[in-house]
Order: C-alpha cells, then structure tokens, then sequence
C-alpha cells in the first residue's frame, strides 16, 4: 500500500542508495580485488527501469537518492537518468546526488549541476600520487584531483570520504582535512567495513576512528555539531579551519537505531542492510505483468525484512568476510 515506508522498528526510510553499476575503473584494495568479476551487463537494470523504480520510490516518501555504483559515472548515458530525475526535484525528490571516485567528475560536472546534483561526495583517500597507485591499484589522481577542481567550479558543494587506513594513509590524515577544508569541502573518515573477499586481510588495516579522534583533538579543537545530512556520519566543527569533519563508524559506534536507507544494486536486488544477506527483487517486479504493484508490493516486503542492525565485526578472520557482498555490488 502507499504511504510512508515504515520498518518494523518504527524507523521511515526516506533516503534510496541506488547503484547503477558494479564496475570501476579503480581497484581500492579495500574493495576490490584486481581480478574483479563484475556482474553480466544483461542482468543490469536499463536506464529506463531505473527511473521508473526511483519513481517507485518517491511515491512512498523517499526524498533523497543518492547513486552509487561500482561507479556510477562509468555507466554510458548515466547523465541521462539524473536529468530524469532532477524533473522530480521539488516534487517529493529534496535532494538527487552521487557518491565517486571522480575520474571522469571533469567531463560531467556542469551537466549534473544542470541537471540539479547540489553536492557530491568524492572518495579520496589520499593525495600522494604514489600512494593512491598503490591504494587503488591505478595512476589516476591527477584526473581525481582535476575532477574535483572541476565540481568545484560548477558550483557544486564537495564532500570528501577517506576511508581510514592503519599503516597506508593514517599519517596523511590531518593534511587531508586541512586541505578539504581550505578548498571549502566537508571531509568524512570512514572505518573500514569487512565486506567482500578482497584476496587480503582488511583487519591489519583496521584504524579505529575513536583513535583517529584523540590523535586529531591534540592538534584541533573539535566541536560536535548535531547537525546531519542525513546520512550515518556524525559531524564536528574543527575551529581551526572553520571547516567540518565527519565519522562514520559502524565498528566503533554504531548507529543503525538512526538508519533511513535502502539499497538496490545495479540488478535491482534490494538490500535493507548494507552488512545483511536479507534482499528483495526489485528486478523481477519490474519485469511482471503489473509493474508498478509489484514494485510497491516488493518495498512494504523490504521494510517488513529489514533487520535492526548490522553484525559487522572487523575482527572476523577466516576465508570467508563477514559479508560476501562486495562493496561495489550493494553500493555502499
Ligand atoms: P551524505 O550523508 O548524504 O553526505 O552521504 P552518505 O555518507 O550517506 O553516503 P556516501 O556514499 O558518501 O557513503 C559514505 C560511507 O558511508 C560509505 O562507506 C558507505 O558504505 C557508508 N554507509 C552509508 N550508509 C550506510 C549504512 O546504512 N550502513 C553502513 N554500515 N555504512 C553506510
Ligand atoms: N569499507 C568502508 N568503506 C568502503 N568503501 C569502499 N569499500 C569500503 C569498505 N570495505 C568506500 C569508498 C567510498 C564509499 C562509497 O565507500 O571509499 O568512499
Ligand atoms: Fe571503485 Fe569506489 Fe571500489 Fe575504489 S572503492 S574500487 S573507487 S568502487
């Protein structure tokens, strides 16, 4: 039935994460690894489905889609579909936006800004050419940092996410914040989430954000701030650079009790949990005789199934990760 999407644990999900491919001309170690078996591109949901499943979605009180991929701007024609929706911005759609490695941001910022993209999220997780080589197995900052310039130009409000990596880029960190903050960009850490096989062991990399906290409150003085994009990162101001830190740590503190989000991938499998094996197919319900009531019978499925919280536990060793979903499938 139509109406807010509420789940069992009286939480209304007004936020849609939706992933419009798995693939990614990077190679994060984190996330991938380098012989990444991608999902066939005839499994893929078009353009077409696409929008009409977000639409699916803004009948039943989702005000925000953000896109996620893989990466999203590898996708041909992907501009296509935030033109379509940026037609429902202000018609029940707040805010249309996307999370990227921004390779390619330079030749698509100005259409998305046209389209009615307000801010984009960048992960970056350093600024040291080599060091990025390393991390994501490609020599391609200098089109990261020219894509960045480039959303920034169009009038674009940049976040920053920096996945926060023991041994690779904690050193870095500070100076990472002082200059997304000097460009004007909010910056986030994120912790590191034990999803995906990625043929190496995530946990001697695990750097705890309350740690990353201390070392960073002896430099600045950091004030929380209670404000919130709507997503899981709580904020703080550092007064220093007037500019604002995120943390997103689902190992050290969780904060499912706030959560908002669904997820689809590329396929239409829709996960209420990022960290949960719990899914719905959107893709089938599209593909019925009645599309559109097979979709809305499909979401009050997922809110009825979407689990409390995620069991995430970095310090999970073993051949299998705690969650075999790969990053770049779910989305993030
Ligand atoms: P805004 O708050 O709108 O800026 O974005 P966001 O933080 O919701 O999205 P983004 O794509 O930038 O994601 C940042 C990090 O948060 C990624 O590592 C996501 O995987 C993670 N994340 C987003 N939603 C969830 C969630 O529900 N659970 C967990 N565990 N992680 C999440
Ligand atoms: N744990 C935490 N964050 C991750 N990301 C990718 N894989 C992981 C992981 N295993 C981050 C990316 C990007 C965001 C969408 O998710 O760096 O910023
Ligand atoms: Fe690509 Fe993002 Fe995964 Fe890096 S973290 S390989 S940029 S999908």
């Amino acid at each position: 039935e139509m109406g807010p999407m509420l789940d069992g644990f009286g939480r209304r999900v007004s936020y849609l994460r939706l992933s419009v491919t798995d693939r990614c001309d990077l190679r994060c170690s984190y996330c991938m690894p380098e012989r990444m078996r991608f999902l066939p591109r005839s499994e893929v949901l078009s353009l077409e489905e696409l929008h009409r499943l977000a639409l699916g979605f803004i009948a039943r009180g989702v005000s925000k889609i953000r896109v996620t991929g893989g990466e999203p701007l590898v996708r041909r024609d992907i501009v296509d579909l935030f033109r379509a929706l940026g037609r429902e911005l202000g018609k029940g759609l707040e805010e249309l936006t996307l999370t990227t490695n921004a390779t390619q941001l330079a030749d698509h910022a100005d259409d998305l800004a046209a389209a009615g993209v307000r801010r984009v999220n960048v992960s970056l997780d350093t600024r040291n050419r080599r060091r990025f080589e390393e991390l994501s197995r490609r020599d391609m900052l200098p089109q990261v940092l020219d894509g960045i310039a480039a959303a920034k130009a169009a009038g674009l409000k940049v976040k920053i996410n920096t996945v926060a990596l023991k041994g690779i880029n904690q050193g870095e960190i500070a100076d990472l914040i002082a200059w997304a903050h000097g460009e004007g960009f909010d910056l986030t850490l994120i912790e590191v989430m034990p999803l995906g096989d990625v043929g190496h062991d995530r946990v001697d990399h695990f750097l705890p954000l309350t740690h990353v906290r201390d070392d960073l409150a002896r430099r600045w003085t950091l004030t929380p701030l209670s404000d919130s994009t709507g997503g899981p990162a709580r904020y703080c101001r550092v007064e220093e650079t007037g500019g604002r830190l995120g943390m997103i740590t689902p190992l050290t503190s969780n904060f499912c009790d706030g959560c908002n989000r669904l997820r689809v991938t590329a396929t239409g499998q829709l996960y209420p949990c990022l960290g949960g094996a719990e899914r719905v197919d959107l893709r089938a319900a599209l593909r019925s005789e009645e599309p559109d009531a097979s979709l809305q019978h499909a979401l009050d499925e997922a809110m009825r199934i979407k689990p409390e919280r995620h069991h995430f536990d970095i310090s999970h060793r073993g051949a299998e990760p705690a969650q075999p979903r790969h990053m770049s499938v779910t989305g993030g």
